[in-house]
């Protein structure tokens, strides 16, 4: 028998504790169906709350604490009324960028039964490929003569080459198991030296694929494609910030933000990466119980599934399939369950 995988849960704050709790307990549950698979989670009290007592939202070694983990499985982080967001948030993005938890995969499909705000309601199934180590995301600037009425904030973005063709080729290995098109997000009419360099290593690494389809698209009409002829769209590539924001664009435009998974990975690396669904803490429904969890469950179906369980990711991911065909549902897409009783429609569904 394999050792148990190593699971840290930081549920984080809001929606992000309730649909952790839903995410593990599926894993729990699949756990039992699955012959060689031992999941060892530990809960991590980090967040809002932790910072109350501790004056900080994570420990000063929580990188060090994460290290030995299989993955890290995180829920949501953030809630401004409370604190600044780039205080909560700060863990988050130095997860990535420490491990160096390069490519963000967030796929993005529709589900049987759950309506989606577009005329055109054809059946969805893209992923957003997004940089996640560098680009707009690097904290390099600073704040000249704060509060003073000359003051000048610097924020300056970081696209090298290895960065930029590492993802590149992420992205192209992913198009050719799917549809074999690829699209490169990129704004290159305004940015004149950043997307530039990413345009040009695009069309030089499109050459060495030939059965992949290219098209490039500036990021404010990639908007509008979006929402007018999303089916054009198979594998989308980007900078950190282009992936961001189309990822949340991508699970409006499939129903909901609540339905989107999102893995955060350096292939072959000795760290931790790192799983989480797409949405935040969601203050404005937190702590009714409402949230939906399916981008956490799917979530963690891509974890076991990067992490070598195959099997038990494809149950999960089938379970969830069939409770949408089933009608099962959350107030967000239409329903009336609440996120446990989504949650035990699609644990009653993995045997
Ligand atoms: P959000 O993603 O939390 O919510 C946006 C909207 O989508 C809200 O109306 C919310 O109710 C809805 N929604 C999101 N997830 C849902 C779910 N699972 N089920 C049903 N509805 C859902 O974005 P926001 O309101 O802009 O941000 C709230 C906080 O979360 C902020 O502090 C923000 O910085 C943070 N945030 C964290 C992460 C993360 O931890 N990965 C991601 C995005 C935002
Ligand atoms: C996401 C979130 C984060 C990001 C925030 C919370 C820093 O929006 O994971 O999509 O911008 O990467
Ligand atoms: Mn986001």
């Amino acid at each position: 028998m394999k050792p148990p995988l190593t699971i840290a849960l930081y549920p984080g704050d809001g929606i992000g504790k309730d649909v952790t709790a839903a995410a593990f307990e599926v894993v729990q549950a699949v756990e039992t169906h699955t012959e060689g698979l031992a999941v060892e989670g530990t809960w991590l009290d980090w967040g809002c709350d932790y910072y109350k007592s501790h004056g900080r939202v994570a420990p000063v070694d929580f990188l060090e604490q994460l290290r030995p983990f299989d993955a890290v499985f995180l829920g949501a982080v953030g809630w401004p009324e409370q604190l600044p967001d780039h205080v909560t948030l700060e863990p988050l993005i130095q997860m990535r960028q420490s491990f160096d938890l390069y490519a963000c995969v967030r796929p993005a499909r529709t589900f049987p039964g759950v309506p989606t705000p577009l005329k055109d309601d054809r059946a969805l199934d893209l992923i957003v490929l997004r940089e996640n180590s560098e680009g707009e995301y690097v904290n390099a600037g600073g704040c000249f003569h704060p509060g003073a009425p000359e003051e000048a904030a610097l924020q300056t973005a970081l696209h090298t080459r290895k960065g930029v063709t590492r993802i590149l080729e992420y992205g192209f290995i992913l198009a050719k198991g799917r549809r074999k098109k690829i699209t490169l997000i990129t704004k290159s009419n305004a940015q004149r030296y950043g997307y530039v360099l990413w345009e040009e290593l695009f069309y030089a690494m499109a050459e060495e694929h030939p059965e992949v389809e290219v098209d490039r698209i500036h990021i404010d009409a990639a908007t509008l494609h979006m929402v007018r002829d999303p089916g054009r769209f198979d594998v989308i590539v980007g900078s950190n910030l282009f992936g961001d924001i189309l990822s949340d664009l991508s699970g409006a435009i499939t129903g909901s933000l609540g339905l989107n998974p999102s893995a955060n990975l350096n292939p072959g690396a000795s760290v931790p990466s790192l799983f989480e669904p797409v949405h935040g803490s969601a203050p404005d429904i937190a702590g009714k119980g409402i949230a939906n969890p399916t981008g956490a469950i799917l979530s963690a179906a891509d974890m076991l599934r990067f992490l070598g369980y195959p099997e038990p990711a494809e149950r999960v991911a089938s379970a969830v399939e069939k409770a949408y065909t089933d009608g099962c549902r959350t107030p967000d897409v239409g329903g009336t369950l609440s996120t446990e009783a989504f949650t035990l429609e699609v644990v009653r569904r993995l045997s």
